[in-house]
């Protein structure tokens, strides 16, 4: 068996971030979303895996993440040149795939469920094909369900208008080779894309052996700042471990579970966990709260956050209001302006969001 990881389209929903960095990229617990999947492929026992990537993003994906030897992993990367759907993903990564049943697994889902027990049962009841369903409150951002009574799936539609259950589709699917005759057969959606939803529904038309499993963990599409900070707190509330490597002053509290990677200095400040703190991070006279994630290189001096991810190269520094629910981007400076505190000066990114206290 194989995997096929979608890592290309173009993430407009997490822009600004997105601009400049893939959104399959952008680190959970300071790990990247992507890794996860890989991590999860991997333990399923699959490790010839293919990852589609576009021409935007595509080398940063390929370079962070490499041949797939840090995971025990054979990678190959798939340039698809535009984003014209998951199925039009699963038809260029065709030559890699051959006959081979696989994994198709979208690259900024994260999920807590054992993979390896749904693909043994995948090839004890040779399944055609595989989905997996989650109750959600807002169907119509997804793909969705509708299944009898009994559980058998029915029907499948694209981020219908008027869903016909709560059921939505979760980023994994299981196939055999037969999906490519599916995909062969259908037209592009209204969208403009060729929707592997559509094909899926192809396969129950053509009466294929298809089941869908609703999960019982938790699923989160981390598309959005608010479903990428709630990724971060199941994350560091389920994963966080209390290793301390940076250097933690007499002055400072640590508590709970706080990761600390080498090179970190924490001066005359409080951490209460669970938090993570990244490789060479600085933080100084400040107040780090519970559910936060700090990337590598780092610089906190009077500041107090909690609830908020702050990447890489980020500069916090005499910050008089608590700064929560937070997503920071990469190199981005928060200071004090110095001669007039009633004004604030800026500089936003294109489709920066700052909610200023009134
Ligand atoms: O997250 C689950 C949902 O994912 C399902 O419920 C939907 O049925 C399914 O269509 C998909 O919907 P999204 O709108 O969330 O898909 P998105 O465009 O965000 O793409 C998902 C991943 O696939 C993402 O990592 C980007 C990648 N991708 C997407 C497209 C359209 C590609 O690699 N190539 C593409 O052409």
């Amino acid at each position: 068996m194989k995997a096929l990881i979608l890592s290309g389209g173009k993430g407009t929903r997490l822009r600004p971030l997105t601009y400049t960095g893939a959104k399959q990229l952008v680190p959970v617990a300071n790990k990247p979303i992507l890794w996860y999947g890989i991590e999860a492929i991997v333990a399923a026992g699959i490790t010839e895996i293919g990852i589609i990537i576009s021409p935007e993003t595509g080398g940063e994906i390929e370079q962070v993440t490499g041949d797939g030897s840090q995971f025990g992993a054979k990678i190959t990367y798939i340039l698809q040149d535009q984003p014209l759907g998951l199925a039009h993903a699963v038809k260029i990564a065709q030559p890699f795939l051959g006959d081979s049943a696989f994994v198709m697994y979208l690259g900024d889902n994260l999920v807590q469920s054992d993979l390896g027990a749904f693909v043994n049962h995948f090839k004890d009841q040779h399944l055609d094909a595989m989905t997996l369903l989650c109750q959600v409150p807002n169907p119509s951002a997804f793909g969705v369900a509708k299944v009898d009574e009994t559980g058998k799936l029915l029907q499948l539609v694209e981020k219908p208008k008027d869903p016909p259950s709560n059921l939505a589709l979760v980023g994994i699917y299981l196939f055999t080779a037969g999906i490519h005759e599916a995909i062969a057969s259908i037209q592009p959606s209204a969208r403009g894309e060729l929707e592997i939803t559509d094909a899926i529904q192809m396969l129950l038309n053509w009466e294929k052996n298809v089941e869908a499993h609703q999960i019982q963990g938790w699923w989160l599409d981390t598309g959005k700042k608010d479903d990428l900070l709630e990724a971060n707190r199941v994350i560091l509330d389920e994963y966080t471990d209390a290793e301390q490597h940076g250097e933690v002053d007499d002055q400072s509290q640590v508590i709970g579970r706080v990761h600390i990677e080498p090179g970190a200095k924490i001066i005359n400040s409080t951490i209460r966990g669970p938090v993570v703190v990244g490789a060479d991070c600085h933080i100084e006279n400040s107040f780090i709260g519970p559910y936060s994630s700090i990337a590598d290189n780092v610089t906190i001096i009077h500041a107090d956050l909690e609830h908020s991810v702050l990447l890489e190269g980020t500069e916090v520094k005499n910050v008089h209001q608590r700064i929560v629910d937070s997503l920071v981007g990469r190199r981005a400076k928060l200071t004090e302006a110095p001669q007039r505190p009633t004004a604030i000066r800026l500089m936003l990114g294109d489709d920066s969001k700052l909610e200023l206290p009134m």
